[in-house]
């Protein structure tokens, strides 16, 4: 008796959990369509851009092992790094720094390697900053990988002169002592110099000043940019983070008009607190949605920031660079503290994905996004162990972004539900599209729900979508990631699951996924 009512139970109990499981898994429904005949801004190439700082194993090793190393490299650069990050096809470097950027002085980094000083790097774990890495070294990168070239400044402990004559170095074609010196370096040419920012972070680390005093010093710095008429950079002031909104109202005000770009920095931290700020790799799905749901805000940041612009430069001619991005975990265990080292997961993955689509979305005033950063420090597209390197599951979505580089953004009409956990809630589906130059249709769809796939009725007014070719990154768990014994576990593969139905296409999105599909 007691036996039949267990077995009653359990009967009882299996029902449910199957009827759970297979409600879990039922897809979403979601409708959507793509303005093709409304096209908008054009996407710049730079929103897909790159941070590399004096940090950790950013620079030295992550890209630098000089040549005399044991690791195969060409003139000092690793290859295999160099291979992938050529294969990303990288728009724009940012370079020294963020907050070292502020200590950074030029000369350190010119002439003979071994006759460079050493300097402590003070900002990031007290270590010994050899310079062997410095301008003829970035420069020379940013050629091999096709780059466009932007210098951060130092304004905290630097000078007006310092900065000046570091700008003629590089860009001057004459025969002035700065310009021959380069020559007596190495390098005849001047350096193409695309962007230049004004100091990093000023109501901080570089400086903790006041958004009216830093307008005065941006106004000093900027007017003495002098290079020749064919290589102008765009001068770009340090801007806001988070919701500043003052900063960029004083910032617009007093110093609008010597400006190309006011930057913005924010990061993701999945507990919103910079003393825990939760790991990288272990983590469960309030984690997950908590991270994503903080990632969303960038959204209103751009939109309340640009909407600050909008009154002081209607006409849209001052770009809102978001020069520094990015999850932001507690370091991996046993690491050092000061170099921010941290794993990636398919949680990054979508992370990156969202904002992507953000800055996409808002191509007509953000032309620039910077991810931090680009080797071995924070949300890295390359990790490495001395002579192992592995691409990150971030990097996979930049590289399956790519068609969207240059392409005209294309209005959505997205109705889909939210995805909750627990008391939050975020929507399920995230979209961008985009007309290439050569008519190609480009499509991005997120699945942020982890249990549930999402089915999207694409349709496209204006314009008619066949051929259908697709890309996935999913992965069994929402932190599976990729180590140096399995260096491919999360990667990119072939997408099928979409069938044309009249005019509207069917995509059905695993959970937790990022499709990129091209459409002709
Ligand atoms: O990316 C790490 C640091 O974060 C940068 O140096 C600084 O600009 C920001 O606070």
């Amino acid at each position: 008796m007691a036996n039949k009512w267990l077995v009653a139970v359990a009967a009882a109990i299996g029902a449910i959990t199957s009827a759970w499981a297979a409600d879990s898994a039922k897809p979403i429904d979601a409708t959507l369509t793509i303005r093709a005949d409304k096209p908008g801004a054009t996407i710049d190439p730079a929103l897909h851009g790159q941070f590399m700082e004096h940090l950790g194993r950013n620079v030295y090793e992550g890209i630098w092992v000089g040549e005399g190393s044991s690791i195969p490299n060409t003139r000092g650069y690793r290859n295999d790094v160099l291979a992938v990050l050529r294969k990303l096809e990288v728009p724009v470097l940012r370079w020294p720094g963020g907050c070292f950027a502020d200590e950074y002085h030029w000369r350190d980094g010119i002439g003979e390697r071994s006759k460079r000083p050493h300097r402590v790097n003070t900002f990031w774990g007290g270590v010994i900053e050899p310079n062997e890495f410095g301008t003829h070294e970035f420069f020379e990168l940013a050629e091999m990988l096709g780059a466009k070239t932007y210098l951060s400044v130092n304004v905290g402990s630097g000078t007006v002169a310092e900065m000046s004559q570091w700008v003629e170095y590089i860009t001057s074609p004459s025969q002035s002592t700065l310009a021959n010196e380069r020559r007596a370096n190495g390098r005849d040419k001047p350096w193409k110099l695309d962007y230049i920012g004004v100091g990093n972070e000023p109501w901080g680390c570089g400086g903790d000043m006041r958004a009216e005093y830093y307008a005065d010093e941006y106004k000093k710095f900027a007017l003495n940019i002098k290079t020749p008429k064919d290589n102008t950079p765009i001068e770009v002031a340090s801007g806001a983070y988070g919701d500043k909104y003052d900063w960029t109202e004083v910032l617009m005000k007093e110093a609008g008009k010597h400006m190309g770009a006011l930057s913005f920095h924010q990061y993701t931290l999945p507990t919103g607190k910079w003393d825990v700020k939760g790991p990288a790799l272990t983590f469960n799905e309030n984690d997950w949605i908590m991270t994503l749901k903080r990632t969303l805000e960038m959204d209103e940041f751009v939109r309340k920031h640009s909407e600050i612009m909008d009154r002081h430069d209607p006409q849209k001619k001052i770009g809102l660079y978001v020069d520094e991005w990015g999850a932001w975990y507690d370091v991996e265990p046993g690491t050092n503290p000061g170099f921010l080292y941290q794993q990636n997961t398919l949680r990054d993955a979508v992370l990156a994905g969202l904002n992507l689509n953000i800055f996409q979305t808002h191509a007509d005033r953000v032309r620039m996004a910077n991810i931090a950063q680009m080797i071995n420090v924070l949300q890295a597209m390359v990790l490495t162990d001395k002579e192992k390197m592995l691409v990150t599951p971030t990097y996979h979505v930049f590289e399956m972004y790519r068609p969207f580089k240059g392409a005209s953004m294309l209005p959505v009409e997205l109705n889909a539900p939210q995805y909750t956990q627990g008391e939050m809630s975020i929507p399920a589906v995230s979209v961008s599209a985009a007309r290439g130059k050569d008519g190609t249709l480009v499509l991005a769809l997120i699945n942020t729900d982890p249990t549930r796939p999402a089915r999207v009725n694409a349709r496209w007014s204006g314009a008619s979508a066949r051929d259908f070719s697709a890309r996935v990154l999913t992965a069994p768990a929402m932190n599976t990631h990729n180590t140096f014994e399995k260096p491919a576990t999360v990667q990119p593969a072939p997408f099928k699951a979409a069938k044309r139905k009249g005019d509207a296409w069917i995509i059905e999105l695993p959970p937790k996924s990022v499709v990129v599909a091209t459409l002709h």
